[in-house]
Formats: structure tokens, sequence, C-alpha cells
């Protein structure tokens, strides 16, 4: 069953002879559960692709249909609702709020939507992402890798439907990107959280069901699901 869709998305920028495609017609239907890697050069559109999906930029055609009802027929409250309550975002600078310790950052978009904490989830959160013993810290006193899972627990804080990160892994070690992956994966098979995931790193990609290979802002190669 598919939980989220691309029809002939485009993104330009500028125009003329200025004008750079960043997106030029990409249709991707994602199934509910999946784990799909966007794969491409830099400057292919990966980031954009992503962005559009999460309902954080606008296309300048096509649109993204988020269970049957396009990003576009949201109001702008509707959709930051969506994005907060339905949406989890990993970006590759981590963004934690430094005054903060780890456990509040990750209840941070817990607070914002007024809600109370489900202790229980929390707590298999937490330890699922090996974070227990430092959820006291401030992030500046604790190792990039572990900020990294700090900013995954963060975006799942709310559970999620849809996991959005662009190059999770990006910043951290071989091996540490490769635990921070399969914290990913575990994720995506014990909590059902769909996975959406941009990386240049063929080592990471290789890890997902599928991967969505994008030149100059188009569908060069969709492996379709069948790697696992
Ligand atoms: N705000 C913007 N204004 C103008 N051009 C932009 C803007 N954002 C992105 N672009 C251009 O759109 C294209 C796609 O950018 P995007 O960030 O999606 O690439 P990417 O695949 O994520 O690259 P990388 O692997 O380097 O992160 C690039 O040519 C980029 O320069
Ligand atoms: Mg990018």
């Amino acid at each position: 069953m598919e939980i989220i869709r691309s029809e002939n998305l485009c993104k330009y920028y500028g125009s003329g002879a200025e004008q750079v495609k960043a997106l030029d017609g990409v249709s991707l239907s994602i199934p509910q559960g999946s784990f799909t890697a966007i794969t491409g050069p830099s400057g292919s559109g990966k980031s954009t692709l992503l962005q559009l999906f999460g309902g954080l930029d606008q296309p300048t055609a096509g649109r993204v249909v988020y269970q049957d009802k396009a990003l576009a027929d949201y109001s702008d409250n509707q959709l930051s609702v969506l994005r907060r309550r339905r949406f989890g975002f990993v970006f590759q600078s981590y963004h934690l709020v430094k005054e903060l310790t780890a456990q509040e950052n990750i209840l941070l978009p817990v607070m914002l939507d007024k809600r109370k904490p489900d202790e229980e989830y929390l707590r298999r959160l937490t330890q699922l992402l090996k974070l227990d013993d430092r959820l006291s810290h401030l992030p500046a006193a604790i190792s990039g890798g572990q900020q990294q899972r700090v900013c995954i627990a963060r975006a799942l804080a709310n559970k999620p439907a849809i996991l959005f990160a662009d190059e999770p892994t990006g910043n951290l070690d071989g091996q540490t990107g490769r635990e921070v992956m399969a914290l990913l994966r575990q994720i995506n098979r014990e909590l059902g959280v769909t996975l959406l995931l941009v990386t240049h790193d063929l080592g990471v990609a290789e890890q997902a069901e599928r991967i969505v290979h994008i030149v100059d802002g188009r569908i060069e190669h969709d492996s379709g699901g069948s790697l696992r």
C-alpha cells in the first residue's frame, strides 16, 4: 500500500539562461513501511526531492500526494500539523538546541505539540538508539554520532509515519555511520516507520530495500524494491 507519492515533480530556480532545473519530472510512489534510498551526484536534486516530499518547500509543477490528499490542498496550518505529527526530519547538520539536554531536545516536538510524552515509547526509542546514559547531557558534551542519534530520536518522538533523512551519516566515521544505519533499519522494521533516505554513499544506500538513482533532476534508475 502506498503512503506517499510524487507526480511529475518539478522544481526550477531562476529563469531564462540562468534557470536551474533542480527537479525535472519525478514520479515516485513510496509504499508504506518501505525503506528507500535516494542516490545521485552532488547537485542532482536529492535534497530538493526530500524537501518537496516533506512539504518543506513548494514545487514549480507537479504534486506530492500523502495518503490520497495532495500537500497543496492542505492549508499552511494543516501542513505544519501534518509535518509535526506524521513526518520526521533528520538533516546532515544536527540542529540541536545547545542549551537543552539530549532528553529535552528529544522531547521538544512533543512539547511544541502540547502533548503528553509516551514515556514507554520514548524509553524504547532511547534504548534502541543507545542514548539512555546520555540523556542528561548537553549536545556539546556528547559525540557527533550520539548527537546524530539524538536527532533521530527527536525526529521519531512524535511517532511519525515517515522519516525523511538527508545524509544522516554524512558527518560520521565509517563505523559510527554503519551503526546509525543499522539503527535506522531496526526502526524501519520494528516501529514500521517508512524511511526515505538521501545519501551519496553507496554502502549506505545498499542497506535500503530500494535504491532510486537521480541524475540532473530525473530518475535515472529505480531498483524497485527487490534488493533485500
Ligand atoms: N535555493 C536555491 N536557489 C537556486 N538553486 C538552487 C537552490 N537550491 C538548490 N539549488 C540548485 O538545485 C540543484 C539541486 O540541488 P540539491 O540541493 O537538491 O542537490 P543534492 O543532490 O542534494 O546535492 P548534494 O549531494 O551536494 O547535497 C543544484 O544545482 C543546486 O545548486
Ligand atoms: Mg543535498
